[in-house]
């Protein structure tokens, strides 16, 4: 399996967002991913990539989907995998991460794979200690391997990203995976327009060179992919707009929007989807949604990232 597109080799010790990744890093991922995906498809599905190292999931917030491929993503490259539980761990005694994680490291594990409220959070961890960090989303900063595998479906789809027009749509202000994908689809060439009622859209987010509207069909028109962002409630968004039900009908995607979009526009969600609110379920679950493949897409997505990191000589640490 190389770590080499022909143009780079692969040497951070991190993966902490697409702001520090260049085009070429990003790139080497998606291409290793393409060799993990067809992995994937086989009967056994495992390599000895990662036979010896020994992988952490510590999640400081709840998920289902990172959490679950993180873990498939270390045991089909021959990883040993260990999940801490948050609830039970001497978190709750008052340990800090700094502290957590260099008792982690003191058990000899390779890369720790941290998702946390704070933003920066794995930041800290990896200036902290010697073991590889990978961000599986901290706060409203960045969610990297979403935005990969959100652009690893994109690119299968559509065979390109250069030029494509991506709109996302939904709660930008809280959202960590709006960060990543804007990083990284602008570094490859893509537009991105983003969307959402003015107290959703962060102040002075055209600096990070997309288009902003709160114009539901200005996003919708000429796209030819849209990422609906989940409606972050535990993060107090009902003040944004009157009603949730008000928020449907101003933004919500629907299969009569649908209708007057590209036909073959690619409908991409994050998950969990809240039904009903960001989009109907006939679109969830309509022709143009490809949102259980973005979750299948993140096994081959998270073995890409953590091959390359894991495989990062001991003296880049
Ligand atoms: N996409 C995502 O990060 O979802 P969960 O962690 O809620 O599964």
């Amino acid at each position: 399996m190389p770590s080499v597109t022909g143009k780079i080799t692969w040497t951070k010790k991190d993966l902490l967002g697409l702001e520090y990744l260049s085009k070429e890093e990003i790139e080497l991922i998606l291409y290793t991913a393409e060799s993990f995906k067809e992995v994937t498809t086989r009967r056994i599905k495992k390599v000895p990539a990662l036979r010896g190292k020994t992988v952490v999931n510590l999640f400081y917030e709840p998920s289902t989907r990172p959490r679950t491929s993180f873990e498939l993503a270390a045991k089909r490259l021959s990883a040993d995998v260990v999940n801490i539980e948050i609830e039970a761990s001497s978190v709750k005694k008052g340990e800090t991460l700094i502290d957590t994680g260099r008792n982690i490291e003191a058990l000899k594990i390779d890369i720790i794979v941290v998702r946390h409220n704070c933003s920066g959070a794995p930041n800290i961890l990896a200036r902290s200690v010697k073991s590889s960090v990978v961000n599986a989303g901290d706060g409203w900063h960045e969610h990297p391997t979403q935005a990969l595998l959100d652009m690893f479906t994109l690119k299968s789809k559509l065979g390109r990203l250069e030029g494509l027009n991506v709109s996302i749509i939904g709660d930008i202000a809280h959202s960590r995976v709006a960060r990543s994908n804007i990083w990284g689809l602008t570094k490859l060439g893509a537009k991105v327009t983003v969307c959402a009622p003015k107290m959703l859209i962060p102040e002075g987010i055209e600096k990070m060179g997309v288009k902003v509207t709160s114009d539901i069909n200005e996003a919708l028109s000429g796209a030819d992919a849209i990422n609906v962002l989940r409606m972050q409630f535990e993060r107090d968004t009902d003040g944004a707009f009157p009603t949730r039900m008000e928020y449907f009908k101003q933004y919500g995607i629907t299969k009569e929007r649908l209708a007057g979009c590209k036909p073959d526009i690619v409908v991409m969600h994050p998950g969990p989807i809240n039904r009903g609110i960001e989009m109907s379920s006939d679109v969830a679950d309509g022709k143009n949604s490809v949102i259980l493949e973005q979750v299948t897409n993140g096994i081959a997505v998270r073995m890409a990232v953590l091959y390359l990191v894991g495989l990062v000589k001991e003296g880049a640490r």
